[in-house]
């Protein structure tokens, strides 16, 4: 169970900074890249964009709120994102739960996230609907990490500050609440990988 002191002290601290850096997760991100660009390559379907349907019906009212994206200009052509949970069956990575056990999470789920050149991930706030609804916690919690060294034109905004120049395995998270967008405009794929759950203190 999540000790909900520590927890507390965890989300206020998050409140008070654009983000924190967390700590870089061990692992063999050369080989855990290969390994996802593979799997992309296997399932190009678990592509979505601001014009997708949602797949899950609890889902509708995020995909309805895209209007504002495809209003602004966003397309399928410049939206793009590939994640392991873009369809009802989650795909899965042997070495999932080697990075998640670094983080302290409980219920995780670790999806790792392909933007290709040119594609953003427009302004938003995570919404964690299926978390919401399977835990009913109010700690959950999304860990990032840089699966790659950062290359230009990948970056992040978070809070209204920019995230960039990573390392391999680095991770970062940021208090639930915290609007942000992802933007691919480099020259080669970029790799995170998300792990969400439930906060707990000591791992
Ligand atoms: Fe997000």
């Amino acid at each position: 169970m999540p000790d909900s002191a520590s927890a507390n002290i965890f989300f206020k601290k998050l409140k008070k900074v654009p983000f924190l850096f967390f700590k870089n997760i061990k692992g063999d991100w050369t080989s855990y890249v290969k390994d996802c660009e593979r799997l992309y390559k296997k399932h190009p379907e678990y592509t979505s964009d601001v014009n997708a349907k949602p797949w899950d019906k609890k889902g509708k009212s995020m995909t309805d709120d895209f209007k504002v994206y495809r209003d602004a200009g966003y397309t399928k052509h410049n939206s793009k994102i590939w994640k392991t949970t873009g369809k009802k069956e989650k795909l899965t990575l042997e070495w999932e739960e080697k990075i998640a056990e670094q983080l302290p999470l409980e219920n995780y789920i670790v999806t790792p996230t392909l933007q290709t050149p040119g594609q953003t991930l427009p302004y938003h706030v995570d919404q964690f609907l299926y978390l919401k609804r399977n835990t009913n916690s109010e700690y959950i919690l999304r860990f990032l990490i840089f699966m790659s060294e950062w290359k230009s034109g990948h970056y992040l905004l978070v809070n209204d500050e920019i995230l960039h120049k990573w390392r391999a395995g680095d991770c970062y998270v940021w208090h639930p609440d915290s609007p942000h967008i992802a933007s691919n405009n480099g020259l080669e794929n970029k790799w995170t990988c998300n792990v969400t759950g439930v906060y707990k203190a000591k791992i």
